[in-house]
């Protein structure tokens, strides 16, 4: 995979940071995953919730500037929110993405827009009443991709059953870094 010279510096600098512990950012891998995936699937609207300091948003903007998606993504902590813009900003992102600053938990309640692709990376408790709330605003075949559900998979047993069993849903499992739950929504 070839990435602008400009990102893949930035990129590297946040996995040395990342290898120093405390960001719980996602793999190199499971960028590289998520990016492919948005090529292929190419959504109009996605959504990440917990962006920290855009590790992982980097890969989203790459792949929403590839497709032409609008992005939103929730982070809470001022420090991470700067740190984001930040990021954003070096790699010469920060117009592919509309940071919302707030809790997103508060923000769905009133949330308006479809969605055709979330990534769930916030506290691993709220997967579920975040999918809940997301959902009346799912259009048909939306993709899901929560991380965590291997290394957290006891904090995610409900939500893992949820996606499991609903019909509304089709679930697979990845081994990718910390483990990622793809569901389609099947409407
Ligand atoms: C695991 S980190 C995200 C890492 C990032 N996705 C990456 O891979 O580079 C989780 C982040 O979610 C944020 N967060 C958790 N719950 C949130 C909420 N309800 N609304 C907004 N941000 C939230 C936290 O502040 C934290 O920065």
């Amino acid at each position: 995979m070839t990435i602008d010279e400009k990102i893949d510096k930035v990129l590297q600098k946040l996995e040395e940071l990342n290898q120093q512990g405390g960001q719980w950012n996602i793999s190199r891998e499971t960028g590289e995953f998520l990016y492919e995936l948005i090529l292929d699937k190419k959504p109009q609207v996605m959504m990440e919730i917990g962006a920290s300091n855009g590790y992982s948003t980097l890969w989203l903007a790459m792949g929403a500037r590839h497709v032409g998606a609008k992005f939103f993504t929730f982070e809470f902590v001022p420090d991470k929110v700067r740190d984001l813009v930040a990021n954003l900003q070096k790699a010469n992102l920060i117009q592919y993405v509309d940071i919302i600053p707030d809790d997103a938990n508060k923000r769905l309640k009133r949330w308006q827009e479809k969605v055709d692709f979330v990534f769930l990376d916030g506290r691993k408790n709220e997967y579920l009443p975040q999918l809940k709330l997301l959902e009346p605003h799912l259009n048909q075949g939306a993709l899901i991709v929560a991380d965590n559900v291997i290394s957290h998979k006891h904090v995610l047993e409900d939500y893992l059953y949820y996606v499991a069993n609903d019909k509304k849903y089709q679930s697979e499992l990845k081994d990718i870094g910390t483990g990622l739950e793809i569901s389609k929504f099947l409407g």
